[in-house]
């Protein structure tokens, strides 16, 4: 035994080496690392190119992270590096930004986590993602546990990820706390008009939605709120039914539309202050996962033609699915507010295409299988929240379709209006001075969500997209000029930025 010791002791000095080696070299991820990809100066080529400007056939030049020309056919002619990567037909648009991720991360992470949210992120085409302030544990409503976010968040992830902070009543009516919060550099704020699901988020009243909208409009930030508000209709339901709790159709009882109304009449009685010489001047409020295409939505119309500064989204799975079509017991598609019927569908279709509608989030709510499909089917006792990150673009394409949307259409629900709501200004278009964020797709490409098809969301057998033939095929994308996803394979290290907003 000692022999052997004595042996190994002049191997000492390298071991230790090795271990400082690899202990540095896992600190600090080599530039390499960052992309597939190893020029840092490259042009990607296209015939389909979607621009703020149109769709143009022609080529993006990166260099440094950032998009530095964007050129027309006669590119080859200005070309200042040989480096090109041509794409031919497919298409090469703005990556897209989602305003409404749950990440569940730090405390939650066996729902879904930063490294495999973000790397789901990357397979689907989207550069920049926005963490919702609940899911996780603690939830993120002062500066002290907007810290514990920014650091579960480091080194973690692989694309952008930016940062909603929580309103709660805890703060609400505390200037300081909420300041605190600001200056530390979340995005703007999220609050509940209903029971959240989630313990250390408490909902908040009309008049603590607008003490934060009085702090807001200095920091001329948005605040996005969840308007459901529990009317006695559907709350008698859900204990008359409970026998039926199998049954969509109870479930879908227990949240009429006239909770989506109830809400969004209280709202409008205090974003009236965010319109041009209000005592909220500077705010906005931002209506997130519109269902109800009814009365709620001719309600927005009005309070924006008035001049509020108001916007509202709506996610894929009130675009994709109809309350028909949920098949007894399969608690993937419960979420709240509830998928309704197919009339209202199309209603929600006409309002996107019009304008009506602002924007497309998705709403990436998952949990564990154990609490979203166990239980019998219960409709009433399975967590609520629609498991869909990777796969919103080509949902969105797929059964956009039929309603003839465009290229460009896409680009604006996904990536430009985003990306101004949450002030990201250097993301959400292929523009000269933005960051390199695009995803390269064939929208002609379809493909069956089975258990063949690579999923990198933590638990794929609880969304509702499994199983359904999509059209859209995502090749390639990068974020700051890194190509972090390529054709199956992703780029070594997470070397995602968090974003703070100053
Ligand atoms: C307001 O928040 C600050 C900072 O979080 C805290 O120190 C203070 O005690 C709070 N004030 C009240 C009245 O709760
Ligand atoms: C907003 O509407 C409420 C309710 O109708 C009203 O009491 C209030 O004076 C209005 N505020 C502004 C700034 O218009
Ligand atoms: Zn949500």
């Amino acid at each position: 035994m000692d022999y052997l010791k004595w042996r190994l002791l002049p191997l000492l000095p390298l071991l230790a080496s090795l271990v400082l080696f690899q202990i540095w070299s896992s600190l600090k991820p080599s530039q390499n690392e960052c992309s597939l990809l190893n020029h840092k100066h490259f042009w990607i080529a296209s015939k389909r190119i979607v621009t703020p400007k149109g769709v143009i056939s022609g080529a993006v030049e990166v260099k440094g992270g950032n998009i530095v020309s964007v050129l027309g056919e006669d590119w080859q002619g200005n070309a200042r590096t040989k480096h090109v990567i041509d794409y031919g037909e497919a298409v090469v648009m703005p990556g897209l930004v989602d305003v409404h991720t749950h990440l569940d991360d730090p405390g939650r992470a066996e729902w879904e986590g930063f490294p495999s949210g973000t790397r789901a992120a990357a397979a689907g085409g989207l550069t920049t993602l926005i963490d919702m302030p609940l899911n996780s544990f603690p939830s993120t409503v002062s500066k002290e546990t907007f810290d514990l976010k920014i650091k579960a968040a480091e080194k973690r992830i692989y694309v952008d990820v930016g940062f909603w902070g929580g309103l709660v009543p805890e703060n609400a009516f505390n200037r300081s706390a909420l300041e605190g919060l600001l200056e530390a550099g979340v995005l703007g704020l999220k609050s509940f008009m209903c029971p959240s699901g989630i313990n250390d988020f408490p909902m908040t009243t009309a008049s603590h939605i607008k003490e934060g909208l009085s702090v807001l409009a200095k920091y001329r930030r948005p605040l996005f709120v969840h308007a459901e508000i529990q009317q006695e209709e559907g709350y008698l339901d859900m204990k008359d039914n409970a026998d039926d709790a199998q049954s969509y159709s109870t479930y879908l009882k227990t949240r009429p539309a006239s909770w989506e109304e109830a809400a969004i009449r209280e709202l409008l009685a205090v974003t009236n202050g965010t319109r041009s010489g209000g005592p909220a001047e500077g705010a906005h409020l931002h209506i997130a996962h519109l269902s109800d295409a009814r009365s709620s939505l001719d309600l927005i119309k009005e309070a924006k033609r008035s001049g509020d500064s108001l916007t509202v989204e709506t996610c894929p799975h009130y675009l994709a699915f109809s309350a028909e079509q949920i098949q007894d017991g399969d608690t993937r598609f419960k979420c709240a507010p509830p998928i309704r019927d197919a009339a209202n569908r199309e209603k929600l279709w006409e309002a996107l295409m019009d304008g009506h509608i602002d924007i497309l989030s998705s709403d990436h709510s998952p949990t564990v299988p154990e609490l979203k499909l166990l239980n019998d089917g219960n409709f009433l006792k399975s967590w609520g929240g629609i498991s869909s990150l990777q796969f919103v673009l080509p949902v969105t394409w797929s059964y956009g379709r039929k309603y003839g949307i465009t290229l460009e259409q896409l680009a604006s629900w996904w990536s430009e209006k985003p990306a101004k709501l949450a002030g990201l200004d250097s993301k959400g278009a292929i523009a000269i001075g933005n960051h390199a964020d695009i995803v390269v797709w064939e929208p002609e490409v379809e493909f069956d969500l089975n258990d063949g098809h690579p999923v990198y969301m933590k638990h794929p057998s609880i969304s509702a997209y499994m199983g359904s033939r999509l059209s859209g095929k995502v090749l390639a994308t990068f974020v700051r000029g890194n190509l972090v996803y390529n054709e199956g394979k992703h780029a070594p290290a997470a070397c995602g930025v968090p974003i703070l907003a100053r």
